[in-house]
């Protein structure tokens, strides 16, 4: 697969105003194969990873979102990857006959086509599932709500945004119920930088460089800078270009130029928490991982205030 006409013009357009190449393109084409295999290599990794954390923890928090939710539920899953975080989810559904459909929520078709593989062998052919290309920081989002629903970001996903609490806001168009899964703020973990994706003798996680490949950023025009940033509380992966280059072959940058392809947010459970709250839910359950590292934080959507039930009842 090669990038859209449109996509390219947006990432370029976007290049020129942040700086920045949004993180969904990197598991657009062969990037979600890449995904994919680390995914699988997760799985089956005798050491505890993130994917075994997220597992974990989303099967102790099942009956906690369940019982927030009355009747069938939904499932709304924002960037499922290839599938494998969701499925215990979807299982204990079924077998509790509360499975009322799955939507998968991803900007990247052939991640989504790795998703549906995936769920339709392990649930059948007559399991519900249906998937969705979007960008679900920006698209709507209201079509895909059951009679409740959950939706979840899992895999460390929203703290890959500029905003994360927008994006929790946004999914409020779907959501009774929202769970994400984070990697919490150790201080030790700021200069974590293992990227599970980086072939041997690659210095940049593969689906990264097959995309700037494809943007005619070559590798031997910039060099990969990782760190974190005291001032955003960010850890970063970047590349500085060593020369000059045209980005999606619309926009010139400089040697020197700089260029932002990823970043994780590190924040605390009392900010995430907070966070919660901002995009206007009540937190409803927290799962944590033995050493505190990795964290599921639930909320409901919060009642509207007196205020605002009076204000929506009056319109028209
Ligand atoms: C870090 S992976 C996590 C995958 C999976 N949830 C997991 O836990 O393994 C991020 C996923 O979100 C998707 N994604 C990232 N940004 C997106 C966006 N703005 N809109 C839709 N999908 C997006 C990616 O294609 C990918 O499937």
């Amino acid at each position: 697969m090669t990038f859209t006409s449109d996509d390219l013009d947006r990432i370029a357009a976007d290049l020129a105003a942040t700086g920045e190449i949004d993180a969904r393109y990197s598991y657009m084409g062969q990037g979600a194969a890449t995904w994919d295999r680390f995914t699988t290599w997760q799985e089956g990794d005798p050491t505890p990873n993130v994917l075994h954390f997220t597992l974990g923890m989303l099967r102790d928090a099942h009956d906690d979102l369940f019982a927030a939710l009355p009747g069938p539920v939904r499932v709304v899953d924002l960037g499922p990857g290839n599938g494998v975080p969701v499925r215990g989810v979807l299982e204990r559904l079924r077998a509790s006959g509360r499975l009322d459909g799955y939507s998968g929520v991803d900007a990247s078709a052939e991640m989504l086509a790795i998703a549906e593989a995936n769920l339709r062998a392990w649930l059948g052919p007559a399991a519900p599932l249906r998937f969705h290309r979007r960008d679900f920081t920006a698209a709507p989002l209201a079509d895909l709500r059951g009679p409740a629903t959950l939706a979840l970001l899992t895999g460390g996903t929203l703290l890959n945004f500029a905003d994360p609490v927008a994006v929790l806001r946004h999914a409020r168009e779907a959501a009774d119920v929202v769970a994400f899964v984070a990697r919490a703020d150790t201080v030790a973990n700021r200069t974590f930088f293992r990227f599970g994706e980086t072939e041997t003798g690659e210095d940049i996680p593969v689906r990264y460089r097959v995309m700037l490949d494809r943007l005619g950023v070559h590798r031997d025009r910039y060099e990969p800078e990782v760190g974190f940033d005291d001032r955003t509380r960010q850890r970063f992966l970047r590349i500085r270009l060593t020369s000059p280059v045209t980005v999606a072959g619309r926009l010139p940058l400089p040697a020197g130029r700089s260029v932002h392809l990823w970043r994780y947010h590190h924040r605390t459970e009392a900010e995430l928490t907070m966070m919660l709250d901002a995009a206007g839910y009540t937190p409803l359950t927290a799962r944590r991982t033995p050493d505190g590292e990795f964290l599921l934080l639930a909320g409901t959507v919060a009642a509207p205030s007196p205020v605002d039930r009076s204000a929506s009842s009056t319109s028209p």
